[in-house]
């Protein structure tokens, strides 16, 4: 006797239904399972063998055979446990599951029969409902963020034997209630502890509007390791369509947890300047996305920035143009949503002081330059605003200048500059400012006479590309909508030029 079982798989962050096909026959007893699994669903044999006998059931004496279908994409993980299990119970008539047509099971079994929670839920979940899928079972660990797929029935389940009181029909298990999201308090230190540096907060605060990539740069304890760790609390409150694709990454990454199903605040991944390109990217044979994935809809913060290998900075490049990341493998490529805001921090030399009034600095012009030279042309040319963290005057650490915005405050502005936004490029346009591509820098970047003139005399001065001219004009649009007004004007373009790279970087 055949019985299948629709269960679910992975593929990076995609979901896909898998079905388990499972036959009882004559012949000699033996369990084989197929459909390329890997090391971890080959031992759900034992898993199963022993789940079955300790929830009072008979495990079959006969040849057990379990293809997993599709079965030429490779199967991994523990989550087709519970669908085996459920298979072989059904296929020996000690189950029904006549009821339970288009439903499907995830899940991973203890020895006694217990069901432990499994990662990648929400993806997992997110396909069932594509698929058509009317009913889920799941563990119940895993019941809050399987409910986040809104509009499929999610059956939690604790054990075996509470499974099978329930497709018996003796106790139904009541569906999970749909997980609701509460407002998030934004938690960490906050800007008004920083003192003066109103230019690098202004600029801040601008790239969160916008989302655009950051450079800071100045000379040591000026402040930019802590301005950057105070940005989670400016950036602006996630869509729930943002926070459903970080949490997609965060499930298969095994990150989430029963009492935190969803992810909500903005991400800030600062990953140390030893991180390995793979570690960046995500890799390994059974491939994992990485620190600029994690980063996904957030902030990724590179402290020291020539710390950086140089391969781990040029990875970055096509993820940074593309907001994806691909990772090949002999068993196909799977490729991760990357759309981070890049933030990055340096020192302007190796000593860290060259350009300091004080004249501290001992680098000579070639040292200078050979540290800059590890930041690739192409590198620093993809990012929106450069700005100058320079060391604090006596005068504004001393107190005596009046007390320093709250985060609070410049969070109020910021979202209210993303929400100008969101309504302007609707929910199937750009997510923000840095991300408008050439049309809508066509509709909604017009200059007027006077702008023309500005930027005409600045291209030639500052030598612009093709690429940072448009940076440029994305740039200004951020600072128009802070301002709340609805075309560039003059003061808007000034500002967004400021943010060009200085000289020495440039060079
Ligand atoms: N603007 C500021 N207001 C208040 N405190 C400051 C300010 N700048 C620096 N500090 C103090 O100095 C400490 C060091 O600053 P921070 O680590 O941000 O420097 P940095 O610019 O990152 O230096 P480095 O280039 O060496 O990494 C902070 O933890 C804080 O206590
Ligand atoms: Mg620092």
């Amino acid at each position: 006797m055949v019985c299948s079982v629709i269960s679910l798989g992975l593929r990076g962050v995609e979901g896909y239904p898998v079905t388990a096909e499972c036959a009882l026959s004559g012949g000699l007893p033996s369990f084989d399972v197929v459909g390329l699994p890997d090391a971890a669903v080959k031992e759900a044999r034992e898993r199963v063998r022993s789940a079955i006998k300790s929830s009072g059931f008979d495990f079959p004496v006969s040849r057990i055979t379990v293809n997993l279908a599709p079965a030429d994409r490779r199967k991994a993980g523990t989550v087709y446990d519970l669908p085996i299990l459920v298979g072989i119970l059904a296929a020996g008539s000690q189950l029904s599951l006549k009821t339970e047509r288009d439903s499907a099971f995830i899940g991973e079994l203890s020895l006694d029969g217990r069901l432990r929670p499994v990662s990648g839920v929400l993806p997992m979940a997110l396909a069932a409902k594509r698929a058509g899928i009317a009913r889920l079972f799941v563990p119940a660990d895993n019941a809050p963020e399987a409910t986040l797929a809104d509009g499929l029935e999610v059956i939690p389940v604790h054990n075996v034997r509470e499974l099978a009181g329930h497709l018996t029909g003796e106790q139904l298990i009541p569906p999970a209630p749909v997980w609701e999201q509460e407002p998030s308090p934004v938690q960490g230190p906050d800007f008004s502890e920083v003192k003066g540096q109103e230019h690098a907060k202004r600029a801040l605060e601008v790239a969160a509007a916008g989302g655009h990539h950051v450079l800071m740069s100045g000379s040591p304890g000026s402040g930019k390791s802590m301005m950057a760790k105070r940005l989670p609390s400016i950036l602006p409150d996630m869509t729930r369509a943002e926070a459903l694709a970080c949490t997609e990454i965060y499930s298969v990454m095994g990150l989430t947890s029963k009492e935190h199903p969803m992810v909500r605040r903005r991400p800030f991944r600062a990953p140390h300047h030893t991180i390995s390109a793979a570690g960046m990217t995500g890799g390994g044979s059974n491939p994992k996305p990485g620190e600029i994935s994690l980063a996904h809809n957030g902030v990724l913060f590179l402290d020291e920035l020539p710390e950086f290998h140089s391969d781990v900075l040029e990875v970055l490049r096509q993820p940074l143009e593309d907001g994806r990341t691909q990772i090949s493998r002999v068993s196909g490529s799977v490729t991760y949503p990357s759309r981070f805001m890049l933030v990055c921090a340096m020192n302007p030399c190796k000593c860290g002081w060259y350009g300091h009034p004080s004249g501290r600095c001992t680098c000579t012009e070639q040292s200078v330059r050979r540290y800059l030279s590890r930041l690739s042309g192409p590198m620093l040319d993809r990012i929106d605003i450069c700005v100058d963290v320079p060391s604090l005057e006596y005068d504004e650490l001393s107190g005596s200048v009046p007390p320093s915005e709250s985060s609070a405050v410049i969070r109020a502005r910021v979202n209210a500059a993303r929400a100008v936004q969101l309504a302007r490029f609707g929910p199937d346009g750009p997510a923000c400012n840095a991300q408008m591509g050439p049309r809508e820098l066509r509709d909604y970047c017009g200059l007027d006479q006077t702008c023309r003139q500005l930027i005409r005399g600045a291209y030639d001065r500052l030598g612009l590309t093709a690429r940072g001219y448009d940076r440029i004009l994305r740039v200004a649009r951020t600072i128009a909508d802070l301002d709340g007004a609805a075309d560039i004007a003059a003061n808007h373009l000034a500002e967004a030029l400021q943010y060009r790279p200085p000289e020495h970087l440039r060079a």
